[in-house]
């Protein structure tokens, strides 16, 4: 079977790393992919976004399936066009993608299905938003911009003053764009945050280990929010929230696609709090979770291929997916000044021959003169098997210390 993975990034790295190892692969593509990816797959200088280059690549190289891996091209419909030419995607359809796409949407999905989640509500204007803020009187509250703003759109704002900053930036200086053309205002939940992924084929859905991401730069879930700064993956849930997920988030998600008439192949990503009164859905995203994904793929011993496929033709139903017994971590490191003005091009050392069981994902590298360098805000994301957490931890920092580049920075309490 020839695949082709679409995207650039650690999260694609790791996809890539596990398909390499079915047994039913044929060829590996990904585009654009990286210098890191290409040394697993063929990676052709096409765009993301440039579908009909894209259609015409699947044609000229026979690719049997399709895995998009960011939700920008979900959400500009890559799945609708490559499925009308008869192409198997797995990835949902535009529709699906505005659960992530629209912070509205999705709220209001929950709503209409029942899906457990934070009070809410639409505010469309500047005045209409500064004026709910000023009837406000409980802090903190979470302002949201609706559209997609690669993971810096949310603010939790403990006062009045940072409230109507948040909408000053979001709808009037228009900090990102359209997608702060209206804003969702919700109750601040409190409690511990699980990433809970599923595959789904539209009628099913088969979950995958559930996660954890470090979302702040620094120890202690200090400083500014960021992509991630780290996962650890399995986290034990508590069997009667884990009863809540599968009936409540996730049979209510199926039935809601159903009722609503929305294709969805792909991965749902439930980003969970655990309050006092059960577990709520902060958010869905429509896609593998980045840096989960690479704390989750070493953990699964199942072909993840055969699963995916199953998923684009439907045939997801009775499908199990197996464990390795495994604990993992992912650190990732960072350059000098993410998430706000990354510095760029500094040589990397000591990346070659981690020892077993120790995996570096490249998020944010490009090769110059045979030798990487950094080319992004999350550069690398080292990641350790281990028979429990603590064995994982070490491995990972011990592989983390080895490398080196000027300014770089982590986390030294990833899964503590
Ligand atoms: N780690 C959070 C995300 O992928 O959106």
């Amino acid at each position: 079977m020839n695949v082709l993975i679409i995207g650039s990034g650690g999260r694609e790295h790791a996809l890539a790393w596990k398909i390499k190892q079915s047994p039913v692969l044929g060829r590996l593509h990904c585009l654009p992919g990286s210098a890191a990816i290409a040394e697993l797959a063929c990676c052709p200088e096409i765009a993301q976004d440039d579908f009909e280059k894209i259609r015409a690549y699947c044609v000229s190289e026979r690719i049997d399936l399709v895995v998009v891996g960011p939700e920008a091209p979900l959400a500009k419909g890559i799945t609708d066009f490559l499925s009308a030419k008869g192409i198997k995607v797995f990835g949902p359809s535009q529709k699906g993608a505005m659960l992530e796409a629209s912070k509205q949407f999705a709220k209001e999905f929950m709503d209409r299905n029942s899906i457990p989640t934070g009070a809410f509500s639409i505010l469309y204007s500047a005045s209409f938003a500064r004026e709910k803020i000023l009837e406000n009187k409980k802090y903190p509250v979470v302002i949201k911009a609706d559209g997609l703003a690669a993971g810096k759109g949310v603010r939790i704002c403990a006062s009045q003053a940072e409230a109507l900053d948040a909408v000053s930036d979001f709808m009037e200086k228009r900090i990102f764009g359209a997608s702060g053309s209206k804003v969702v205002l919700e109750e601040f939940l409190a409690g511990r945050e699980a990433s809970v992924m599923a595959l789904v084929d539209g009628e099913s859905a088969l979950l995958l280990p559930v996660s954890r991401d470090h979302k702040r730069l620094l120890d202690g879930n200090a400083g500014p929010n960021t992509g991630g700064m780290g996962a650890v993956c399995p986290v034990a849930i508590d069997p009667q929230d884990m009863e809540i997920i599968r009936t409540e988030v996730l049979q209510r998600f199926l039935d809601g696609l159903k009722k609503e008439r929305i294709p969805f192949c792909g991965v749902i990503f439930a980003g969970l709090i655990f309050t006092p009164d059960g577990p709520k859905v902060l958010e869905f995203n429509v896609r593998f979770g980045d840096p989960e994904t690479q704390a989750i793929m070493p953990v699964i011993q199942s072909d993840l291929l055969p699963l995916l496929y199953a998923c684009a033709e439907g045939r997801l139903a009775g499908k199990e997916i197996e464990l390795a017994g495994k604990v993992c971590a992912s650190v990732v490191i960072a350059s000098e000044g993410y998430p706000d003005n990354p510095k760029k091009g500094r040589p990397i050392t000591g990346l070659y021959d981690p020892a077993p069981g120790v995996y570096v994902f490249h998020s944010g590298t490009v090769k110059k003169d045979d030798s990487y360098i950094t080319a992004g805000g999350r550069v690398l994301s080292v990641t350790a098997c281990g028979v429990n957490l603590a064995q994982a931890r070490e491995k990972a920092y011990a592989a983390a210390e080895e490398i080196k580049f000027e300014g770089m920075q982590y986390r030294k309490d990833i899964g503590l």
